[in-house]
């Protein structure tokens, strides 16, 4: 599929189209870690534009060879050595300029023009800035930076605003400029495979599609755990806190692609209009149902985990940020009325995991002196991706006892020699193709931000004190306790 998109996109006209990708802001983390690996890989792959020139643009004083030392230890160590990733380098070029300076910009843009030799010349602008440079950035590239003789396409990335009122004001603000179809906001989770896949696993499955209501499943939970803190990040996080960072956008997009009803086919817009759909019906969060949690360092591990977030010389001392959350989200539907979905996410904690459990009703009489436990469906997301089924079984032999076994699909196993792409590879693919399906559309992150914002607020109104948990451990116990009450079996 993905080579087919390629070939068109080098197609029988490759004569004719250009392409320009320019990231803004080569020098920082996103662009070091992600973008320029990323786009490696998929001109190592031959994933790649045949006619395609990249630039960096950043305000330090910097040369191709620097970006290229900078993102090597990023860049897996074959690849290093191959004489393929000079090639690539060479294509890359670097300007220095400021993200206010119209003349600047001006300058790209002669550069850019200069290089477009084609009858049609296409245009990629990654913002890998801070988000406060959105605004001023957009409106100088819809003066100076826009392409004369094909599509222009900007890519932004979380965090759309901070609430309702400020991702309004940004939307309005790129609406002012551009058209939906040339703005691509990235969520990566949307290009992971296990949540691409589940569109497949619920729509392509006639065991779990007329299963996933609120008359099989009794609830569901989504969660994110990472090994470690925030590494330095404080001037970032603790702005935003795990809510905002992780919660109302990864996995309340995983939520909606659990929940929504079949879309009409798999175009974006059909895919978009259901999730969008079901995001409506979902309830604003309660403060009663959500825990919230702060790492303190743990003196029993070392390095990092010795120190709590508040030790982090980015982060404030007497910041009330959280580390952790859990909430219950309510989807106000015929279809999964009274079903909590469970959604958790924290740094800090005791592995690297993320996961969908949805699990089934307890079954009516048990026969079996009350031996059955409740279904489960798996879909773990990372590390090792699996589909796991939990179910009932008969022990073998002579005896009539029952025991939980586990039907797996585990990927390492099933797919030898598998090696899945990143993410990122997937979703800048699909920009140069113009498919949006793997991007958040408007309308769903209005939804997002009216679903998180009320009681975003009151936490930081009524300065709600996060709950001590330890680095390394599960979070804080009164999480468990929640997830209990609302009715989810451990
Ligand atoms: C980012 C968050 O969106 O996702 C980070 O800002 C988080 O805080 C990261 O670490 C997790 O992504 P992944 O792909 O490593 O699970």
């Amino acid at each position: 599929m993905l080579r087919d998109a390629v070939k068109d996109l080098n197609g029988k006209n490759n004569q004719k189209f250009s392409y320009t990708f320019t990231i803004l802001g080569a020098s920082g983390n996103l662009a070091k870690k992600k973008i320029y690996p990323t786009l490696w890989a998929l001109y190592r792959d031959e994933l790649l534009p045949k006619n395609i020139n990249i630039i960096g643009y950043a305000r330090s004083n910097l040369t191709v060879a620097d970006i290229k030392s900078g993102c090597c230890s990023y860049i897996s160590k074959t690849d290093h050595e191959s004489e393929k990733i000079g090639l690539f380098f060479r294509m890359n070029r670097y300007i220095q300029g400021l993200y206010d300076s119209s003349k600047d910009f001006r300058n790209l843009n002669d550069v850019i023009s200069s290089l477009e030799k084609t009858p049609s010349a296409n245009r990629i602008y990654y913002l890998a800035l801070p988000p406060g440079l959105y605004t001023g950035v957009t409106s100088i590239i819809k003066e100076e930076g826009m392409s004369s003789k094909g599509w222009t396409r900007i890519i932004i990335e979380k965090p759309f605003g901070r609430d309702s009122e400020s991702c309004h004001a940004l939307s309005m603000h790129l609406f002012s400029l551009f058209k939906e179809d040339q703005i691509y906001r990235i969520d990566h989770y949307l290009g992971k495979e296990m949540v691409q896949n589940l569109m497949a696993l619920r729509f392509a499955n006639r065991i779990f599609s007329p299963a996933c209501n609120r008359e099989s499943i009794a609830a569901v939970r989504i969660l994110f755990k990472e090994p470690f803190g925030i590494e330095g990040r404080g001037g970032y996080f603790d702005n935003y806190g795990i809510i905002r960072d992780v919660m109302q956008n990864h996995l309340l997009q995983i939520l909606s692609l659990v929940a929504m009803d079949k879309p009409v086919s798999t175009c974006a817009e059909d895919i978009r209009d259901e999730k969008v759909k079901v995001l409506r019906c979902v309830e604003e969060v309660e403060l009663g149902n959500v825990v919230l949690g702060q790492y303190v360092g743990n003196p029993e591990l070392d390095g990092e985990a010795k120190n709590g977030y508040l030790d982090d010389p980015t982060v404030p001392n007497d910041s009330l940020t959280a580390t952790y959350a859990l909430a219950a989200c309510f989807i106000n539907n015929e279809k999964w009325q009274g079903v909590p979905f469970i959604l958790s996410c924290g740094k800090a904690l005791d592995e690297r995991k993320a996961e969908v459990r949805i699990q089934f009703r307890d079954v009516c009489r048990d026969i079996f002196n009350g031996k059955c436990k409740r279904n489960e469906l798996v879909i773990r997301v990372q590390p090792c991706e699996a589909i796991l089924v939990r179910l009932m079984n008969k022990i073998p032999g002579i005896t009539f006892d029952i025991e939980e076994m586990e039907l797996d699909l585990r990927y390492k196993s099933k797919y030898k020699d598998l090696v899945l792409p990143d993410a990122y590879e997937r979703l800048l693919l699909d920009v140069f193709c113009g498919s949006q399906v793997n991007f958040v559309r408007n309308d769903e992150l209005d939804e997002a931000w009216r679903i998180f914002t009320p009681v975003l607020r009151k936490i930081e109104e009524e300065k709600i004190k996060p709950l001590s948990y330890m680095f390394g451990s599960t979070g804080p116990s009164q999480a468990d306790e929640l997830i209990e009450r609302l009715g989810f079996k451990f």
